[in-house]
Parts: C-alpha cells; sequence; structure tokens
C-alpha cells in the first residue's frame, strides 16, 4: 500500500467483529476482497444514492456483499454472483452468521450466462459492482446496459492492474498481455463512449464510476 493509500484507508471506520473474521479469513487464505482504501468508493455510493436493487459480479466469500448490506436502506435487496462452488458455499456461511440472508441472494454459476438469465427476466438494478474475470469486463458490458437502470450506477473495481495499465504492453510481462489488452479496450470504450459517462477513481486499484447516457 503506498502512501496515499495508507492515508485514505486511515479514514476507514471500524468493521465489525463478523466482518473483521471474513476479511481475516479472506487474507489468510488468499480470496482477494476489496480493498481498505476502495472501500470508500463503494460506502459512499451506496449511503448517498441508497441503490434498493445491487448486482454484485464477483462475491468471492461474501465480504463486499456484507459490507454493502451494513450501508443499505431496509428493504434493499443485493444479488451477488459467484463462479466458483467452494467460494460460493463460504459466502452463504458468512451471509447467515451476518443476519443478512433476508438482503443478500447468491448466485452460483458463470456470470455471463446469470446476467443473461436476469436480462430474459427482464430484471433492473440501480447498482451494479464489477468485480470479477479483469478481462471479461467488456462481455460483461452487454448484459449491464440491459440490467442498469437510466439513472444507475456502475462501479467497476481493478481497472489500473497495479499501475500496468498505464505502461506499453511491451513492458508488461508475456502472460499478462491479454488482461493488459483486454483492461485498455474496456477503459477506451468506457471513458470514449457517448452512451456511457464514466470517471477513474485513482484509489486502490483504480476503480470506474459509470452511468448510462439515455
Ligand atoms: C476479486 S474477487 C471478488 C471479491 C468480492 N467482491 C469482495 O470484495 O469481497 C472476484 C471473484 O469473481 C469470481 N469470478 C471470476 N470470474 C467469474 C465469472 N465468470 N462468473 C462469476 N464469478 C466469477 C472469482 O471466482 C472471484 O471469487
Amino acid at each position: 500500500m503506498d502512501l496515499t493509500d495508507g492515508y485514505i484507508s486511515s479514514f476507514e471506520p471500524e468493521l465489525d467483529i463478523n466482518l473483521k473474521e471474513i476479511e481475516k479469513y479472506g487474507i489468510d487464505n488468499g480470496v482477494p476482497i476489496i480493498r481498505l482504501s476502495s472501500r470508500s468508493v463503494l460506502r459512499f455510493l451506496i449511503k448517498s444514492r441508497k441503490p434498493g436493487r445491487i448486482l454484485e459480479i464477483g462475491t468471492a466469500i461474501g465480504f463486499s456483499a456484507c459490507y454493502m448490506a451494513n450501508y443499505s436502506e431496509p428493504g434493499t435487496r443485493i444479488k451477488t454472483i459467484e463462479k466458483m462452488p467452494e467460494r460460493a458455499k463460504i459466502a452463504a456461511e458468512n451471509i447467515k452468521k451476518t443476519n443478512n440472508s433476508d438482503i443478500i441472494s447468491i448466485y452460483e454459476g458463470d456470470a455471463c450466462e446469470i446476467m443473461e438469465k436476469m436480462c430474459e427476466e427482464g430484471e433492473k438494478f440501480d447498482f451494479v459492482f464489477m468485480d470479477a474475470a479483469k478481462a471479461q469486463y467488456g462481455n460483461y458490458l452487454k448484459y449491464i446496459r440491459k440490467l442498469l437502470v437510466s439513472d444507475g450506477i456502475l462501479l467497476t473495481d481493478n481497472i489500473l492492474q497495479e499501475g500496468s495499465v498505464a505502461q506499453s504492453k511491451f513492458s508488461v510481462a508475456r502472460r499478462d498481455r491479454t488482461i493488459h489488452q483486454r483492461m485498455r479496450e474496456f477503459l477506451d470504450e468506457m471513458m470514449r463512449s457517448d452512451e456511457f459517462n464514466s470517471m477513474i477513481v485513482p484509489v486502490g486499484d483504480g476503480m470506474l464510476i459509470s452511468t448510462i447516457n439515455r
């Protein structure tokens, strides 16, 4: 964590005991969860926009879903998608432990397949937190366009890829070039689009906040 990120993180409110345990499990077991400094962006958007219908792409063990639930208005519903069965199982236990079973529903499976079904069923969301396979972000957009309401918000995590997205592809390790190229294409599309209105927030690993112009 660099100095700025550490400073931003110092303002983070103390987590409750259950969230602390989920965070510790993630750290001890190498499960990625939203970074400390990035949480302020998520919290700000949830508290200020008060979205009633939230979609999360990438549950992992349920940390960010429970975190969003903590700051949501009564009556909010969160649907969260995770493709790894063992993570979805732990997330379900964590959701129960945090008394969030009435708020959060897990959809186990591939995000594209699940979102396709949601589109067919005419589902709508006020807020989408996109935090799954980084190379797939561009593909997820096709569904998000249909699922997000007109004044809804899309929050996308890890867009700066530890800063490597700003580097030339030749200075990126060969094995990371596909993700580098896909993230560049995704950011080009979002930042130059007439359809989306987006801004990059350079906290944590970088977040993109977008709305749809309709
Ligand atoms: C960064 S983690 C999510 C962290 C979580 N949002 C948090 O902050 O607590 C990304 C998760 O997305 C899941 N994932 C990756 N590709 C996916 C896909 N195609 N469909 C559904 N989930 C996927 C991974 O298994 C992983 O658990």
